[in-house]
């Protein structure tokens, strides 16, 4: 596995991390997780990633409808993108019946905040991306943020 992390200490170290990621091609097929507190960041790192892949309008937190749908054409390519926030998700019937089994079957971003509360349906993703508060005596919005890499996918995109 590998791992790196850095301190993010504004919401534009945030966008400059998404905005890399997102120009990676492999971006396009990959399976992300995000690890962390209420509040530490994880939709609007999403955001931020989504709208450098080129997402336009309102991006919502899926709290309430668990998943959102994105679809981007380009001039070379669609890129199908599925934001799930697992916070609320609590049938597991639901699994099946709202097509999220389907959903990680096919080709597309797919990206899920809370995955703990989905834990025993979700699969081993490419990057799982831990958001950490730090404390700081200065009371600054402080964050560490470490990503691993449990694919070679994963690998490729943090080395990219
Ligand atoms: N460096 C930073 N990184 C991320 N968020 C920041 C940062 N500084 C300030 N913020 C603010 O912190 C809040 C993070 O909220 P966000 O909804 O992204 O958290 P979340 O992890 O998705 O929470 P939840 O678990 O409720 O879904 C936002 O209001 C954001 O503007
Ligand atoms: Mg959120």
């Amino acid at each position: 596995m590998i791992s790196r992390s850095f301190l993010c200490d504004s919401l534009s170290s945030l966008q400059r991390f998404a905005d890399q990621l997102a120009s990676q091609p492999l971006i396009e097929e990959a399976n992300i997780q995000l690890n962390g507190e209420l509040g530490s960041g994880k939709s609007t790192f999403t955001r931020f990633l989504l709208q450098s892949l080129g997402v336009k309008g309102t991006i919502k937190s899926p709290t309430y409808a668990v998943m959102e749908e994105y679809l981007v054409h380009t001039p070379s390519k669609d890129i199908h993108i599925w934001h799930f926030d697992f916070y609320r998700f609590n049938d597991p019937s639901e699994w099946e019946d709202a097509g999220f089994r389907d959903v990680f079957l096919m080709r597309g971003l797919k990206i899920s905040e809370w995955p703990e509360k989905a834990k025993g349906y979700l699969s081993q993703p490419d990057l799982w991306i831990d958001f950490q508060f730090i404390d700081s005596a200065q009371g600054e919005d402080l964050r560490n943020i470490q990503i691993n890499a449990l694919s070679k996918r994963g690998e490729a995109l943090i080395s990219g």
